[in-house]
């Protein structure tokens, strides 16, 4: 088992009463999902994903991807929301923090914001290098995505002309309509689908995620196969069940008026993950005015800022810390000599023991300050146990959200400020939401 929830941290904060005392409605909730009989049961194409993708695409994935590879020094990614965090998630989890130093192609995501800076300092880094695109968006309509599209299609096409540009983009989109599928067939661009029954925060097992993950040089192969083991695993009804044991104790924590989980790790490299993790849960679970607010710390770090607050400030958490057993690379720390610092009690040994004991210690500390934690075991930094553990993520989520009473798969809530947006900018046929939104800014 490469993916392990571990609910000894939570002693004293909930029972195995409690555990059991919610069983039947994890129950239910399993076999809601299972038997497509819930809300929000038209998106549930991540569910068997693992075994039931498109492996004819698959093949074209990775294909492409060594296109990419092998022509490209920089591929821009181009998606915002769930068109654009897995993706990054799984490449700087996997390829770490700095996997643009250190890596010959360089990935850089774009559109997922509306900065001018942000945008003109990609452009600078573009200069002189071998491009190729991945525009990602299910819509093809998103202001961001849909804005920084343009600037690097007349890029490509300034510098490479029409047709060499047309081999360099690749479009992941919707299968059959919207702006980009049609544009992309007008200009001959290769396309790849965002399923219709997945969605933007459940794909990134699909070409949504694959193809940047297999550009950036990952196997993505053990990545499907690592959610296909946890797919088996986590269909199995049971109490024993770490996914649901994990919904469980968030629903159980979420009652007694802990609203906010706070997903810990001591590695930087998750900092994308927990990104991922809060527009997966946050999206899925924050509607109805219910739901627990997900936020994010990376430990040691962080601890030295927010961890006044989550050993003292209100009460009103609790962590989910991911424990990654081990690093790709140790490094072994040396005596010094002259220990001006006192540090040689640290020393002969590796440094993963030395953060590893600083994650014991803080958890009980916590603890002691009144903060439940649940901590999930990461066997390794590898493909297949990211593979296992997104799919742990997904599976959790929508067992919580139907625990919680509330449709996981929709997001109604995000089409205001597009609305406010849109009438701001004068968008043609929002012009009297425009006139009553100058009128409440005062201008
Ligand atoms: O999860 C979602 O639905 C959103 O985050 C979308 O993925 C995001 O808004 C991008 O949408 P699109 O892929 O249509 O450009």
């Amino acid at each position: 088992m490469s993916v392990k929830f571990n609910g000894k941290y939570l002693k004293g904060f909930v029972s195995q009463a409690e555990f059991d005392n919610v069983y039947p409605q994890v129950e239910l909730c399993h076999n809601i999902l299972h038997a497509k009989s819930g809300a929000g049961n038209d998106f549930l194409g991540w569910l068997d994903l693992p075994f039931s993708y498109d492996k004819e695409e698959f093949a074209r994935i990775k294909k492409a991807a060594e296109k990419i590879r092998s022509d490209s020094d920089v591929l821009l990614v181009i998606g915002i929301g769930g068109s654009y965090l897995g993706a990054r998630a799984a490449i700087e989890y996997l390829g770490s923090m700095q996997y643009n130093d250190l890596s010959g192609l360089k990935v850089y995501f774009v559109g997922n914001n509306i900065s001018p800076d942000y945008l003109n300092n990609i452009l600078k880094l573009c200069e002189g290098k071998r491009l190729s695109v991945n525009v990602i968006s299910k819509s093809g309509t998103t202001t961001e995505s849909a804005l920084a599209f343009r600037v690097f299609k007349k890029l490509m096409e300034e510098r490479y002309g029409k047709k060499e540009a047309a081999k360099r983009i690749y479009a992941t989109t919707d299968k059959a309509r919207g702006t980009l599928k049609n544009l992309s067939d007008r200009e001959g661009y290769e396309t790849f689908v965002v399923p219709d029954d997945v969605g933007g925060r459940f794909s990134v097992l699909t070409a949504v995620g694959l193809l940047p993950i297999a550009a950036a040089g990952f196997d993505i192969d053990k990545l499907m196969a690592g959610a296909q083991n946890a797919c088996k695993e986590y269909e199995v009804l049971s109490p024993d069940n770490d996914c649901y044991k994990y919904a469980a104790a968030r629903n159980i924590l979420l009652r007694k008026g802990k609203a906010i989980e706070l997903m810990a790790c001591y590695d930087a490299d998750w900092t994308l993950m927990n990104e991922w993790y809060k527009q997966l849960f946050g999206e899925s679970e924050g509607k109805d005015q219910k739901g627990l607010f997900p936020a994010s710390v990376i430990y040691s770090t962080d601890l030295h800022s927010m961890g006044q607050f989550v050993q003292d400030g209100s009460r009103t958490m609790f962590e989910t810390v991911i424990d990654i057993k081990a690093p790709k690379q140790d490094f072994f720390l040396e005596e010094d000599p002259e220990n001006a610092d006192g540090l040689n009690f640290l020393a002969n040994q590796n440094m993963s023991i030395v953060n590893a004991n600083a994650m014991k210690g803080t958890i009980l500390a916590h603890n002691d300050g009144g903060v439940p934690n649940i901590v999930i075991e990461l066997d390794g930094k590898d493909e297949t146990t990211l593979g296992h553990a997104i799919y742990f993520f997904e599976k959790a989520c929508a067992i919580s959200g139907y625990m919680l009473g509330v449709n996981p798969f929709n997001q109604p809530g995000v089409e205001d400020y597009k609305r406010n947006m849109f009438a701001l900018m004068g968008k043609p046929g929002y012009e009297a939401q425009r006139e009553e939104l100058l009128k409440k800014l005062g201008e």
